[in-house]
């Protein structure tokens, strides 16, 4: 049977629009970890404040952001350029200098075994919830070299640097028979370890506002464009109604 074009044009456009509104979550990242709502909001200013000043004192040192400039971050942050100096900038450099000047690619594998990955990209590759549910997942696991491992993605090179504020949770699991008889180990739930500097609501803050800074990071135009996007909205409504009435101005004389 032959498929007429028009008939499959339409058809190969209603798939890509099915495969676009997929909900992002089922393509994620995190394998089969169940991922926790990061519930971080790109235009909570104060919260995308202490993300940025959370990054560059927390990851930084190891990570890069290179396509993030530091006067890009303070126009968009409000944040003053001394403050943003004194407290952001912590390695010097030019406020038109690049997030760049964390450690060489060649010595993070020597250290960690794996390089620290760019973070610019990090929010639109991996979502904001699988970053939250990484940064909440640590727990003790003594025969790991850092002594800790994460759940979602196990084996991880990276140490856990916020141990000191979250403390090091434990993992508790439940044993559960397989079809076949033998027992296996299901994880059921973290149970607060040794504790940290931060309440667990505190610290889920932290990273709440870690997260929502990556995710400016990844799209800095976001906030601008939702807004903009309003007064589209509301234009092409006015526009409109303009439309229709002079529409029904045209058509009054022809019947
Ligand atoms: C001591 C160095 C170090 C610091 C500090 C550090 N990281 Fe990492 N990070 C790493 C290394 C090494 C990897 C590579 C891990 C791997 O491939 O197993 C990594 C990987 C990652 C990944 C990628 C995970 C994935 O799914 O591939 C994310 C996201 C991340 N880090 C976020 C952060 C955030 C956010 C901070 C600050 C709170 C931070 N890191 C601080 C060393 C660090």
């Amino acid at each position: 049977m032959r498929i007429d074009p028009v008939v499959r044009r339409v058809v190969y456009a209603c798939t890509l629009l099915v495969a676009a509104a997929l909900p992002g979550a089922a393509l994620g990242a995190g394998g089969d970890v169940p991922l926790m709502r990061a519930g971080n909001d790109i235009h909570n200013l104060p919260s995308l404040q202490r993300g940025a000043r959370n990054f560059m004192n927390y990851c930084a040192g190891c990570h890069t952001a290179q396509y993030m400039r530091y006067n890009r971050i303070a126009q968009d942050l409000d944040i003053p350029e001394g403050e943003l100096k004194a407290n952001l900038m912590l390695k010097g450099g030019s406020v038109h200098d690049t997030i760049r000047n964390a450690m060489k690619p060649e010595d993070g594998r020597k250290w960690f075994g794996n390089a620290p990955p760019d973070l610019s990209l990090i929010a639109r590759s991996r979502g904001p919830d699988y970053l939250y549910t990484f940064l909440m997942s640590y727990y003790a696991d003594p025969s790991r070299p850092h002594g800790v491992d994460n759940r979602v993605l196990p084996g991880t090179a990276m140490p856990h640097v916020l141990a000191h504020l979250q403390g090091v949770q434990n993992a508790v699991y439940r044993t559960e028979s397989s079809p076949d008889g033998s027992a296996i180990k299901e994880f059921e739930r973290f149970e607060a370890g040794v504790p940290g500097s931060l309440t667990p609501a505190q610290y889920e803050e932290f990273v709440r506002d870690t997260v929502n800074f990556l995710e400016y990071v990844g799209e800095p135009i976001q906030a601008k464009r939702q807004k903009l996007g309003i007064w589209v909205i509301l234009f092409l409504l006015v526009f409109t109604t303009f439309a229709y009435f002079l529409k029904r101005e045209y058509w009054r004389d022809v019947k």
